[in-house]
């Protein structure tokens, strides 16, 4: 059978080049224009990589007019209905879920190698009470990697999994250990005793000792419902296959850098507001509107092309119908209202911009739906978690995805430095 190809014409010198279409197993397949510049003398010109796949992947795969997301072929509806947070690290890693006796197994690997260096923990003091936990995460994922040179150069499937159980199971308790820092109060060691999710509600809440209350007996639990809603918020962040933060791990990764910094810059890719830190703005901007009869005038201000201010939680790059991750939390948002006390003023709030702007021609028409942002904040404020620590749970949902990606990068024969290359307009 013939192959697909492309043929792209220069029509200033008449010249033709053709190119193999690369078929994909689901989603647009690609015109392989590898040889480009060498045949051409030109480069394409992309900025932002709207039209550009770097690689080959069997990670994660988004429709984003469909509203569509699975992790190695499952859907995510079914898995954040399903699965624990647990189980998706195990699908994403070994490409299919566990098995109960597997599950057990990795569940006690992440638990047993939840614990820092005590080297390590000396770095948290080096920080300015206030500093921003994402700063603090950042810095000691990055300090992290000294600890372990011998992640580097990985040859066998076993090292690959120790890497990543590793800092799988190290980025609950130093995220936790960064917002202690931030207060100025004692760290809590992780508790083997207790599964990803709670152990890390629990460093972040419990006083000394493990009281997680001041009552009588000191002895409360962290409610069930509190561990479902987080673990269903690990699951949506885990993987979003070649977005922002992951094509910097990946571009890290190229440049034959440690694991474990290759993840500490997406950390940094990941702060800023127009990627994951957007979930810190969006309770930020909902206490700025304040009360539900300012939404209108904000929404003006949206919609205004000489002001800058944008909806925060609204739009995607990739969606362009609706982020079905947004709409799993908003309906777990609406299951967990009474168990979990959900702040009624702020939703009303969110309510009222999601209902102005979803029938407003201005955001229909660019497609601007409310984005898995939109809707953390309000269910991560029940849960008592600190706007400032936001990000960092996206950090900790994402590593599995980033450390998954680098794996497959490494392991691809394909892969080269990453390396773009410009349009010249200087002198
Ligand atoms: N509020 C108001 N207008 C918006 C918004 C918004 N949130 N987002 C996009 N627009 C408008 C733009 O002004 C532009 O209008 P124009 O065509 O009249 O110039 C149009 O929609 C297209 O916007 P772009 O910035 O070109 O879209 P892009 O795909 O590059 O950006 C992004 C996507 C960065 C997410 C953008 O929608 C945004 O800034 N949203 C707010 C921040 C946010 O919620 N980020 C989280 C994303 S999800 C995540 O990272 C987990």
């Amino acid at each position: 059978m013939a192959k697909d190809t492309m043929t792209l014409t220069n029509n200033a010198t008449g010249e033709s080049y053709e190119y193999d279409i690369l078929h994909a197993t689901r989603g647009p397949s690609v015109v392989d224009i590898r040889t480009f510049f060498a045949d051409s003398g030109l480069f394409t010109y992309d900025p932002g990589f709207t039209a550009t796949a770097a690689c080959e992947s069997t990670i994660t795969f988004i429709d984003g007019k469909k509203g569509e997301l699975r992790y190695r072929g499952i859907a995510i509806e079914d898995l954040a209905k399903h699965h624990s947070y647990m189980e998706v690290c195990f699908l994403l890693l070994n490409k299919r879920l566990p098995s109960k006796d597997e599950l057990v197994d990795f569940d006690l690997e992440i638990r047993h190698r939840a614990f820092l260096h005590r080297g390590l923990q000396k770095l948290f003091d080096a920080f300015p009470d206030d500093a921003h936990p994402m700063a603090t995460l950042s810095a000691a994922v990055t300090a992290l990697a000294s600890f372990y040179d011998e992640h580097v150069d990985i040859d066998d499937e076993a090292a690959y999994l120790e890497m990543a159980h590793r800092i799988i199971s190290k980025i609950p308790t130093i995220a936790a250990f960064a917002y202690r820092q931030s207060l100025g109060i004692p760290f809590i060691e992780p508790d083997i005793n207790l599964g990803f999710t709670e152990n890390f509600i629990t460093m972040m809440r419990a006083y000394p000792g493990g009281k997680m209350h001041l009552n009588a007996t000191g002895h409360d639990h962290v409610k069930d419902v509190e561990v479902r809603a987080l673990d269903t918020i690990f699951t949506l962040h885990a993987d979003h296959e070649q977005n922002a933060s992951t094509a910097v791990v990946r571009g890290v990764a190229s440049t034959g850098a440690h694991p474990y910094v290759a993840i500490s810059s997406g950390i940094a890719a990941l702060w800023g507001r127009a990627h994951g830190g957007a979930n810190e703005s969006v309770i930020a901007q909902l206490e700025f509107i304040g009360s539900v009869d300012k939404v209108e005038a904000f929404i003006e201000k949206a919609k205004d092309p000489d002001d800058d201010f944008r909806l925060m939680g609204f739009g995607h790059r990739v969606y362009k119908n609706f982020d079905p991750r947004a709409k799993i939390l908003k309906k777990l948002q609406d299951e967990l209202r009474d168990e979990l006390g959900l702040d009624t003023e702020l939703m009303k709030i969110a309510r009222k911009i999601e209902e102005i702007a979803l029938s407003d021609d201005y955001f229909i028409s660019r497609n601007l739906y409310p984005n898995i942002d939109f809707y953390t904040g309000i269910i991560l404020t029940a849960l008592k978690i600190p706007t400032s620590m936001f990000t960092p749970i996206f950090v900790i949902g994402r590593t599995v995805g980033w450390i998954t990606q680098w794996i497959e990068f490494k392991k691809d024969e394909t892969s080269k430095i990453a390396r773009p290359r410009q349009l010249y307009l200087g002198e």
